[in-house]
């Protein structure tokens, strides 16, 4: 198992990521101060994939800890590869370059290596996500916008995040430049059998946010991935944890994992995945684990938004 997967712009995306989005006790806004930290060790670590994106609130402090690795040449900017997404306030094709100027600002970068389409939604422009400030999107419109983030060089591979089959398929038929990546919820409690599918027939690769299914997120139920007896008992019998092996699952499913840690000892776990395997046998039990959807997006569906239902939204993949 390599190390990287490679995109459909023959870029090398690497297979393990740092996820960054930390929120705060109970709100959406991210806890300061501890994803700066968090980029420093993983990088130090060996990590070189940042997923960022202007949501989250903590480009500054992702910035600060780049710049230090720089200065320090613990890496140059060429060895990362970093992500950022738009946020669904700018969607409107005039915002999106703003939006990415943003976020290189942000990051105090030249440009990113993937930015991504956040949501398949959109809201007023500096409104809150709540259904009633939602508008109905124009994909294909944002995407014409996207496509020339990508003409200009400023976002090396552009992609979507949090498209179901059929938005994806949708946008594919209507692409200049296709999406070199979905990123979605994917693990063995969630395993998108039918988007991977999709996602491999199609060139697309496929990115796996809540790789560990966010244990102890206040956001998500049945997120108890890390005690399912066929992630505990396959950890036994490889000598792993079963945060280990839920990753390896992934990556060996073919897709990129972005676990979230702030914990040095985790994020240094979290890496260490490459000189082992899951043997068949034992890879073939995850596929018993009952499906669930954890991050259902309850809030952008309602009788006041564009999605009234759960169904609408994932197009039935829920
Ligand atoms: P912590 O930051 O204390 O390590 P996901 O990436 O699926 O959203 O999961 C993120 C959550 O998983 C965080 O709360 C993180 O806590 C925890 N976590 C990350 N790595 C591990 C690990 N190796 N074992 C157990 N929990 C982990």
């Amino acid at each position: 198992m390599a190390s990287h997967f490679v995109l459909n712009t023959g870029a090398k995306i690497p297979s393990v990521g740092l996820g960054t989005w930390q929120p705060g006790l109970g709100t959406w806004q991210a806890a300061s101060g501890v994803v700066g930290d968090a980029v420093l060790t993983a990088v130090k670590a060996g990590y070189r994939h940042i997923d960022c994106a202007s949501m989250y609130q903590n480009e500054k402090e992702a910035r600060d800890s780049l710049q230090k690795l720089f200065d320090d040449g613990v890496v140059k900017r060429e060895d990362l590869f970093i992500t950022s997404k738009l946020w669904c306030s700018d969607h409107a094709p005039e915002d999106v370059p703003q939006a990415l100027e943003k976020t290189l600002g942000d990051l105090r970068l030249d440009y990113v290596d993937l930015y991504l389409i956040h949501w398949p939604f959109r809201i007023k422009k500096g409104t809150n996500f709540i259904p009633e400030n939602f508008l109905n999107p124009d994909i294909s419109a944002t995407w014409g916008a996207m496509e020339k983030l990508y003409d200009s060089g400023k976002a090396r591979a552009i992609g979507v995040s949090n498209f179901s089959s059929k938005k994806l398929e949708d946008l594919l038929s209507v692409a200049r430049v296709p999406p070199a990546v979905n990123q979605v919820e994917c693990h063995p409690v969630w395993r998108q059998e039918k988007l991977h599918a999709v996602c491999q027939s199609k060139g697309v690769h496929l990115t796996a946010y809540s790789p560990l299914g966010s244990p102890g997120s206040k956001f998500m139920k049945n997120n108890d991935i890390l005690e399912r007896p066929v992630v505990v008992s396959v950890a036994e019998k490889l000598g792993k944890t079963p945060a280990q092996v839920v990753l390896r699952w992934g990556i060996q499913s073919g897709h990129s994992v972005i676990p979230k840690s702030t914990n040095e000892e985790r994020i240094k776990q979290n890496l260490d995945l490459f000189n082992w395997s899951i043997p068949d046998d034992l890879f073939d039990e995850f596929s018993k684990i009952e499906q669930v959807r954890l991050l259902r997006a309850e809030f952008c569906v309602g009788p006041e938004s564009v999605y009234k239902t759960l169904e609408d939204f994932w197009d039935g993949e829920i």
